[in-house]
């Protein structure tokens, strides 16, 4: 499964980066507000720091405007991914986006037929949020289940499954074993991942051993 980043904060992306795991990144509208900058500097610089996908959300809803703002941001650099959500427009923006070789994420998906419409659309990834459907008191994990059956059955499918609105560890790991192809992770949610109290544990026990041998190597 690849890794991507879920932020527009590019001090954390560089972090990341530096580790060699990430497979890309998102944003969205949200994200660029709480980072408090000019939204085509800050895809230009993450597009530098991380040379897999990069999604980048248009702002108008109409399909005209789609295209237009989806051209501008894709003239940003070859890995910008237009980020377009799942309407009637966004479908019709997204077959024009990708027959001119763009990367597009059909996103805020909440249902099986939605992703069956991006992928017949082109998407290069389409985005269910499974965080938002789990806080209304329904199972998000089941909406990745059912999009990873439905495009299984159908090998002209080729749209790649981005689980989004990832909330904890378990998410990762759950969207893992169903098989979709990538996660698009919180930072901290990210650096989470390394984390088991019996892997300190053990680190503190093998080091206290490893002194009273009195060798260096
Ligand atoms: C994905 O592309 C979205 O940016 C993101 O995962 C939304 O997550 P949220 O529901 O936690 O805002």
């Amino acid at each position: 499964m690849k890794f991507f980043v879920d932020t527009a904060d590019v001090a954390e992306i560089a972090d990341l980066a530096a580790t060699g795991l990430l497979d890309g990144v998102t944003t969205n509208p949200s994200l660029v507000a709480k980072a408090g900058r000019d939204f085509k500097t800050i895809i230009r610089e993450i597009c530098a720091l991380v040379p897999g996908p990069v999604s980048a959300e248009v702002a108008a809803l109409d399909y005209e405007g789609m295209i237009t703002e989806g051209r501008t941001l894709a003239k940003i650099a070859k890995n910008v991914t237009v980020k377009l959500p799942l309407t009637w427009e966004g479908l019709k923006a997204c077959k024009t986006l990708t027959g001119e070789g763009t990367m597009v994420n059909v996103t805020l998906c909440f249902s099986a037929n939605q992703a069956l419409l991006a992928a017949k659309a082109g998407a290069t990834f389409v985005s269910p949020f499974i965080g938002r459907l789990d806080d209304q008191g329904l199972e998000g994990m089941e909406l990745i289940s059912e999009i990873r059956t439905i495009y299984d059955n159908y090998e002209t499918l080729s749209t790649q499954i981005l689980a989004a609105s990832i909330r904890t560890v378990n998410h990762v790991k759950q969207a893992a074993m169903i098989g979709a192809d990538v996660s698009t992770v919180p930072p901290a949610i990210l650096k989470a991942l390394v984390k088991h109290p019996l892997t300190d544990k053990g680190i503190e026990t093998f080091m206290a051993d490893w002194k009273k041998t009195g060798q260096k190597i």
